[in-house]
């Protein structure tokens, strides 16, 4: 993961980084750095935790210069203090990087029999001696700094910098995203777009391979080969304000708070709601002539794929198959001639998810992505970009990015269950009618939310909780769980009701609480019987149910959430609400770090 960025400039540069890091710090926050060139020199500053350490040390020790190079970390090799943070020297060379460097272990060891000693745990710090040596040997910069990337093996964005030269950046990418963006006689690197954004919206996107000289007023992008590579010029649509809490107490509570507006928009992307049918679309494959869906993601979205998979097979009665990203890139997966694959993910940086979309893309599988970021990586190599209309998420914990996938993917279902005839033009209208009453019914449930913050404050008190559901509350409960260990640091698992008695069961006590999902759907008899279960060996029970659950479920518990009756197919996109306002609430009451959680980044580029 980790964020970098690289200014050659007019202006005094180091407030520039900390501006374009402060932008990058969902990418990571164990720790800060930057370099600048001031008279020829390399000077640093760095920082343990977050930005605002770096700031305060930049306030006490600022740096000079109009060149520079900065980082936002999260830890791979090394603990997260400030010997490990980057820019990494080496003798006139400074290096910032995003990526492992798988072989750095072996070109560790060949730099120390050369006498290079090492100040961090860091693989990083092999890039900088190796570009060092070569310098040491007299080799001009920008040919030291590709040789020593032809040694590289591994996921790597990379930014380089010269004692001596005020007017050259060397940057790279094999894996993580690197940008260059350009100026009026200043020009920029930048993990991203967004980064870059306050500087300028005219943007080089880097291919996988590629490295590129940058200077005031050029630069050339060129292969490993270093033959010169031609890459599209385009108009970033990357926001420059900076997104703001508004008069929330953290970006996520707002982002909860956003989910009836953005869900509206990315389902009007999709469905017609004056006509009752869902919007056609530029697929690359037909949905009426698939025998099989792949979906492969991580973390929530790949819950969401999950969710997905009961309406896809039961509307459109197509077999879906979900992975998560990590699995499936490497489990050699035979893929069928007449499937189409869909990736799913916020960022569309996720390393795992995109390395499972370049292997459907070998195998001539039609690709879609259902992507938060546009410009990203993964809606650059799809053959369609879907997109969820959640806009900018700044928490770590994905909320609005959910329900938006989750409302992409149901439009997607209906529009498959009318193109394969499985649904009748009126049954299409009805779903159609009844997703746009999502918003709707999300914004009551928000009302919910002091009842919600009074659960928090209970469930605060325990170290274990179980979250059970069946049928898409099984992948929703997973979610509740996944949500409550990020944030609060709970351990929570979310379990499939009907599994309960083949082992979980053995959990249950008073010192574990159990969140039970269960609408009143088609299967809520079998849930409550599983509530039974629970109830009998003294499990504590918080239910979250509608109207005629709450009156049917015989069960004691010790809070029931009820939530308005709704149609089943908006129900996993409505009673996520609920499960995410449980997850805040009980960070907020434990007194974690909700927006930015120990030891997480918001986008995850490294396997
Ligand atoms: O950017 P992506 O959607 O591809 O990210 C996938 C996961 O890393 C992400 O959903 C993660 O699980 C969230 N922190 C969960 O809240």
């Amino acid at each position: 993961m980790c964020g970098i960025v690289g200014i050659v400039g007019h202006s005094p540069v180091a407030p520039l980084l900390v501006e374009a890091l402060k932008r990058l710090e969902y990418r990571g926050y164990d720790s800060a750095g930057i370099a600048t060139v001031e008279h020829g020199e390399l000077a640093r500053r760095r920082a343990e935790g977050k930005l605002v350490n770096l700031q305060r040390k930049l306030d006490g020790e600022p740096l000079g210069g109009l060149i520079g190079i900065g980082h936002t970390r999260w830890a791979t090799h090394g603990v997260p203090n400030e010997t490990n943070a980057h820019p990494h020297f080496s003798d006139g060379v400074a290096i910032v990087h995003n990526g492992i460097i798988e072989n750095f272990a072996e070109l560790r060891e060949e730099l120390k029999k050369d006498g290079y000693s090492f100040t961090s745990q860091t693989d990083t710090e092999v890039v900088a001696h190796l570009v060092g040596r070569e310098l040491a040997a007299g080799v001009p910069p920008v040919e030291a700094a590709h040789r020593a990337l032809k040694r590289l093996e591994g996921a790597f964005a990379l930014a380089i910098m010269f004692r001596g030269d005020e007017d050259l950046i060397v940057g790279a990418r094999n894996g993580p995203p690197l940008a260059v963006g350009h100026g009026k006689g200043e020009m920029f690197l930048g993990s991203d777009a967004i980064a870059l954004a306050p500087f300028t919206n005219s943007i080089t996107y880097l291919e996988d391979g590629d490295w590129v000289v940058v200077r005031r007023n050029e630069f050339a992008i060129f292969d490993m080969e270093g033959n010169p590579v031609k890459r599209k010029r385009q108009q970033s649509l990357g926001t420059s304000f900076m997104v703001d809490k508004g008069n929330h107490r953290h970006f996520m509570e707002k982002e909860i708070h956003e989910q009836p507006e953005v869900i509206a928009h990315t389902l009007a992307h999709y469905l017609d709601f004056a006509n009752g049918t869902s919007r056609p679309l530029d697929l690359p494959f037909d949905f009426a002539k698939l025998d099989r869906l792949t979906i492969s993601a991580c973390g929530t979205a790949y819950l969401a794929g999950l969710v997905s998979k009961y309406w896809f097979e039961r509307l459109a009665k197509l077999p879906v198959d979900v992975d998560i990203a990590s699995e499936f890139r490497y489990r050699e997966v035979p893929l069928s001639t007449k499937s189409a694959a869909f990736f799913v993910s916020q960022s569309g940086e996720t390393a795992d998810t995109l390395a499972s979309l370049r292997y459907c893309k070998a195998a001539g599988v039609p690709i879609g992505s259902i992507v938060n970021v546009r410009e990203s990586t993964i809606a650059r190599e799809s053959d369609v970009t879907l997109p969820t209309l959640a806009g900018p998420e700044i928490g770590v914990a994905s909320t609005k990015a959910f329900t938006c996938q989750l409302s992409v993917l149901a439009s997607l279902a209906v529009r498959a269950a009318a193109a394969r005839g499985a649904i009748s033009s009126e049954e299409e209208r009805a779903m159609v009618r009844s997703l746009s009453e999502a918003p709707r019914y999300a914004a009551q449930v928000l009302k919910l939310d002091g009842q919600i913050e009074k659960v928090a404050r209970e469930l605060a008190h325990y170290k274990h909780v179980l979250y059970l559901g069946r049928d898409t509350n099984y992948p929703l409960a997973m979610e509740g769980a996944l949500k409550l260990k990020e944030i609060s640091y709970i351990h929570a698992e979310g379990y499939a009701a009907g599994e309960l008695k083949h082992g979980p069961i053995a959990l249950i006590d008073e010192q574990m609480p159990v969140i039970v999902i269960a609408p009143h759907d088609r299967i809520f008899e079998k849930t409550v019987s599983n509530m039974q279960e629970v109830a009998a060996r003294g499990g504590k029970i918080i239910l979250i149910t509608d109207t005629k659950g709450a009156a049917r479920a015989t069960v004691d518990t010790m809070e029931t959430i009820v939530l308005p009756d709704m149609p089943e197919i908006i129900a996993p996109i409505v009673y996520a609400l609920p499960i995410q306002l449980l997850a805040y609430y009980t960070a907020v009451f434990m007194g974690t770090d909700v927006d930015q959680p120990r030891n997480l980044a918001k986008s995850v580029t490294v396997e």
